[in-house]
């Protein structure tokens, strides 16, 4: 017929001019929801939280979700949990992991290819062998999870055995290039991606433009061999996630009110001309070779060692 053939003539070259477009724009696509026109960014779109059904919300709302992160503090805040905890009743252990593991199922179908990140319970005295040891019973509760662990001695250890172990696996409580680096060398030859968790709103609390280091990590990974993801973190406001956008971060975790304002202002994009707004102290960038090993970066922070005496405290109220 010679409309098929007419079709079957010009669709190739409309993919392929839509191919070009793609590559030219900071979008991968527009999308069409309930009538409205929503801009589905590059950068991956994963809710920051702990409840099944923000992510429902925030799924309907943007017509996708591409993964999830949680952390103890996040769980602790889990609505269902918190009515456990208002009754008087405290979870023992397993208990905990319990809800948790019924946390993660329950959004592990509700998002795309970014998965839903799991982390570890661990203190400054946690070691390696205890983290892959909980790492290995979480990795088990979902098909896509990415196991968490913090970007110490002993969480570089348990992400460097993950990795040998074939396990996807994301690595928080990053404040400095010289951790990114740690990150990127600790996984070297990882089957899947690594992502680096950057915690912006926190450097920003001290003072620090906390954008500096996404734009900083950026520019470091791009000379290395693409195994390890910048995921933006601790993003707080329409204006953080705008800038990671505008910096190419190939990962967002953003809590539902800001997706919620992001939607309300009609999912905008940082167009041409757009600049980050600064704000604090610059970090400067570090000229750092990715060749060397992860024990010869200083991965020292002071916001890593608070990040987790933080979710350790809030993880422990939930226990009896
Ligand atoms: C995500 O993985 C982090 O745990 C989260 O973004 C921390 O955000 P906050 O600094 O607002 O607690």
């Amino acid at each position: 017929m010679p409309g098929e053939n007419g079709a079957n003539s010009i669709l190739p070259r409309v993919m392929d001019y839509m191919q070009e477009c793609k590559a030219l724009l900071p979008v991968d696509m527009v999308i069409y929801l309930k009538g409205k026109i929503m801009n589905r960014p590059k950068t991956k779109i994963l809710v920051d939280g702990g409840d099944p059904q923000e992510t429902i919300r925030i799924r309907d709302l943007l017509g996708y979700v591409d993964g999830q992160t949680t952390n103890p503090s996040l769980v602790a805040n889990n609505p269902g949990i918190k009515e456990l905890l208002a009754s008087g009743h405290k979870l023992s252990r397993p208990e905990q992991m319990d809800e948790y593991r019924k946390i993660v199922e329950a959004i592990s179908p509700l998002v795309g290819d970014a998965g839903v990140s799991v982390e570890v319970f661990s203190d400054l005295k946690t070691t390696a062998e205890e983290m892959l040891a909980q790492a290995r019973e979480m990795y088990g509760w979902a098909s896509n999870a990415y196991i968490k662990y913090p970007c110490t001695a002993e969480g570089l250890r348990a992400a460097q055995a993950s990795v040998e172990l074939g396990m996807r696996i994301n690595v928080t409580l990053c404040f400095s290039q010289q951790q990114a680096a740690a990150v990127y060398a600790a996984t070297r030859g990882s089957r899947t991606p690594v992502y680096v968790s950057l915690f912006v709103g926190r450097l920003d609390d001290i003072g620090h433009n906390g954008l500096d280091l996404v734009k900083n990590v950026k520019r470091m990974f791009a000379s290395g061999d693409g195994h390890a993801l910048v995921l933006a973190a601790s993003l707080r406001t329409l204006d953080h996630l705008l800038c990671c956008f505008h910096e190419g971060a190939e990962l967002a975790t953003i809590p539902a009110k800001v997706l919620d304002l992001w939607v309300k202002k009609g999912s905008p994009l940082p167009g041409e001309g757009f600049e980050c707004k600064a704000t604090g102290r610059p970090i400067p960038f570090e000229q750092l070779s990715l060749e060397r090993s992860w024990e010869t970066f200083d991965i020292a922070h002071e916001l890593t060692q608070k990040g987790l005496e933080k979710f350790v405290a809030d993880y422990r109220k939930t226990l009896e």
